[in-house]
């Protein structure tokens, strides 16, 4: 296994810190491998915000479906998809754009994503752990206000980072569901009910399956953090209709 296979494989997400704070030199790093993550047409379709102040932090605790090792983290990273850049830069230079489309956000979001995963990895390979706080999309109102988000700017990441805390490392890395339910060939297939099962009965732990399933839908696909984070989301979307 070489190293960059090594990182990949033994990174586990990090939501408990020391106090060390990342150095300039490290911070520098963990961004400049974020912008060197492939990106569409080379336009680096997002603008990342970095939280330097305690009380934004903070703030981003409720905001963030309360969870408080953001505000510990040393490192807080908002990775925004960014459509207006660009359209900015066309109507500045007297081109005639057309108004950003959800087209657009779709490409600056997997740009943006690129980058944030490249800064992970980046990280990693120094030492320092890291997580993603999905619900950075949830309370866009909030969000938009703390953070003074224009239209056609979408959170679409947010990365804590930090030297992991001992205990933190000791933790087993999480297994995935098997690569035979992962990867289909040539075309895709809905997995049965039975495939589905053997897919996933191993997240069960000492729960039955049904049980384990039913409760897991409740905390994450049917909970208020989940709907809060659809509801956002159109908000976002409604600047796109056209
Ligand atoms: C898009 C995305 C959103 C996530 N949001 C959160 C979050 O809000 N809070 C959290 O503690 N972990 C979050 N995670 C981390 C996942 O829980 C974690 O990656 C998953 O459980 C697998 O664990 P591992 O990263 O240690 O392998 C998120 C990960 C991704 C990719």
């Amino acid at each position: 296994m070489n190293d960059t296979i090594n990182t990949i494989m033994n990174r586990r997400s990090i939501r408990a810190f020391t106090d060390e704070p990342i150095s300039a030199e490290d911070k520098k790093l963990i961004l400049e491998a974020a912008f060197r993550a492939p990106t569409a047409g080379n336009q680096q379709l997002y603008t990342i915000i970095d939280v330097t102040d305690q009380s934004v932090k903070e703030a981003l605790v409720p905001i963030c479906d309360d969870q408080p090792f953001i505000a510990s983290a040393p490192l807080v990273l908002i990775f925004l998809a960014d459509c207006l850049k660009w359209y900015n830069a066309f109507k500045g230079a007297g081109c005639e754009p057309r108004t950003p489309d959800v087209g657009d956000l779709m490409l600056a979001v997997s740009d943006t994503n690129i980058a944030a995963e490249n800064a992970v990895i980046a990280a990693e390979s120094l030492g320092i752990g890291s997580c993603y706080i999905g619900d950075v999309m949830e309370n866009c109102e909030k969000l938009r206000s703390l953070l003074s988000l224009p239209e056609y700017v979408f959170p679409a990441a947010m990365l804590v980072f930090g030297h992991p805390a001992p205990n933190a490392m000791k933790r087993e890395l999480l297994p995935r569901i098997d690569y035979k339910y992962t990867v289909h060939e040539n075309s895709y297939r809905a997995l049965s009910g039975d495939e589905l099962k053997d897919a996933l009965e191993w997240k069960s732990g000492v729960r039955s399956y049904e049980e384990w399933i039913k409760a897991f839908c409740d905390r994450k696909y049917n909970s208020e953090f989940s709907r809060e984070m659809s509801r956002s989301v159109r908000e976002y979307l409604k600047q796109y209709d056209n």
